[in-house]
């Protein structure tokens, strides 16, 4: 049993932000109670200054593209082949990919990502080695083979077949095994013919509990590709039976009245990843839509179109979209923002009942956010007019610099 003090910061309901000074009390991974610290013995762990917040949640994030962040000045598809797909094509090399794999995990881990959707890599090798290393350092991931039989370099295509076996073979290795879960991953419906899709839906339905992700509606002339070649771009996924509560689609930044239903009744969650909208210029999330519609949400990093991994950045982000949208806009708080960060993305992923916020019977999955002495987030914080305060002068200022520990299952992945 381990005493931890500090000022833990939550949302377990949406919209209210709960705050407790004092103890958690987690046994085994698991919190068994929590209170003031006047109820407990001396606490083992002592995080006062700073906050701690549950675990954050990425919900899409692309391994193989660390080292193609901040690839700024391009639309959605000229980016795709300028920046990412040339990058991706790298991981065919297995030194290379177990090199971006460390890079990957440990740059989740030090912007205090708990839990992540990660978009894997084309190759099956390099497919192992994200989630032999997400395994070795202890976090909570779901991921998969990237398939794609279109459009993309020659090197990243594959055959509905083989997508298959070989999808197969990775989850036989890794769905369910410790932290990880697989998900089926057809890059985007632009790269995928009908066999290949119905491919995915085969491999989705021979696996108990596996997600499927994929990309929708991110920009205007992807959209109106997707079109030509499939027709409706949601529909292009919900023909073959691939939409439902365990898939996430990312961005549906342009979706039709008439998808955002369909999602609804699916159940399917959305990934809304902001920094990455602005900085391919793909739009402002109609985030009012979404939720009138009944469509859940929750955030990705987009990393490398995303310009980093700390989702305290594409939280101020989602607020700065909503802003812009002046009416149709919706005023996120900074209640709303944790929300999103946090147990929003763990109800997308599914794990809703597990990790997103630090209630009694849910795992101990934290960050420590203490900025370093005389920052200026630091300086802020002190004059903080309260929880609520803090927490939005955490969001506009807070980073990876500022993440002093992180846990998972109550152990210690990160000082
Ligand atoms: N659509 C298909 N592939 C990608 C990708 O790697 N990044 C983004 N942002 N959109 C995509
Ligand atoms: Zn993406």
């Amino acid at each position: 049993m381990t005493l931890v003090r500090g000022t833990f910061l939550d949302t377990p309901v949406a919209g209210e932000l709960r705050t407790l000074d004092g103890v958690v009390q987690v046994e085994d991974g698991v919190v068994t109670a929590r209170g003031p610290a006047s109820d407990f013995p001396a606490p083992d762990v002592d995080l006062r200054g700073g906050v701690v917040l549950p675990g954050l949640v990425d919900t899409h994030v692309h391994y193989p593209q660390v080292r193609a962040i901040g690839g700024l000045g391009m639309p959605l598809l000229d980016w795709l082949d300028r920046c990412a797909l040339p990058e991706e094509c790298e991981l065919a090399a297995p030194d290379y990919a177990a090199a971006v794999a460390s890079e990957f995990v440990d740059g989740l881990v030090r912007a205090g990502t708990t839990t992540a959707l990660v978009f894997g890599s084309h190759f099956a090798t390099a497919v192992d080695a994200l989630f032999t290393e997400a395994a070795r350092v202890g976090l909570r991931v779901t991921s998969g083979l990237v398939v794609s039989d279109l459009l993309l370099p020659a090197d990243l295509h594959t055959s509905p077949a083989r997508s298959f076996e070989e999808g197969l073979a990775l989850a036989g290795r890794w769905h369910g095994v410790g932290r990880s879960r697989y998900a089926v991953t057809p890059r985007f419906s632009l790269s995928c013919s009908p066999a290949l899709l119905e491919a995915s839906a085969d491999l989705l339905g021979s696996l108990d509990d596996a997600l499927f992700t994929s990309h929708v509606n991110e920009n205007p002339a992807e959209v109106a590709a997707v079109a030509d070649l499939h027709g409706g771009y949601v529909d292009s996924y919900d023909r073959y039976g691939l939409l439902g509560p365990a898939s996430v689609l990312a961005h549906d930044v342009h979706p039709t009245d008439a998808e955002l239903a369909v999602l609804a009744a699916r159940g399917t969650a959305v990934a809304h990843c902001p920094t990455s909208n602005a900085a391919l210029g793909s739009g402002l999330f109609p985030l009012r839509r979404h939720a009138d519609a009944g469509v859940r949400v929750a955030l990705g990093s987009d990393v490398g179109a995303g310009t980093g991994f700390s989702l305290l950045k594409e939280g101020l982000q989602a607020y700065f979209a909503q802003q812009l949208l002046g009416p149709e806009g919706v005023p996120l708080t900074p209640a709303d923002l944790l929300h999103l960060a946090t147990v929003a993305g763990a109800d997308a992923l599914g794990l809703a009942d597990q990790v997103g916020h630090l209630s009694v019977g849910m795992r101990f999955d934290a960050v420590w956010l203490r900025p370093p002495s005389g920052s200026t987030l630091d300086v802020v914080l002190r004059s903080a007019a309260g929880p609520d305060d803090a927490l939005a002068k955490v969001f506009a200022l807070g980073g990876p610099a500022d993440v002093a520990g992180v846990w998972v299952d109550g152990t210690r992945i990160r000082s």
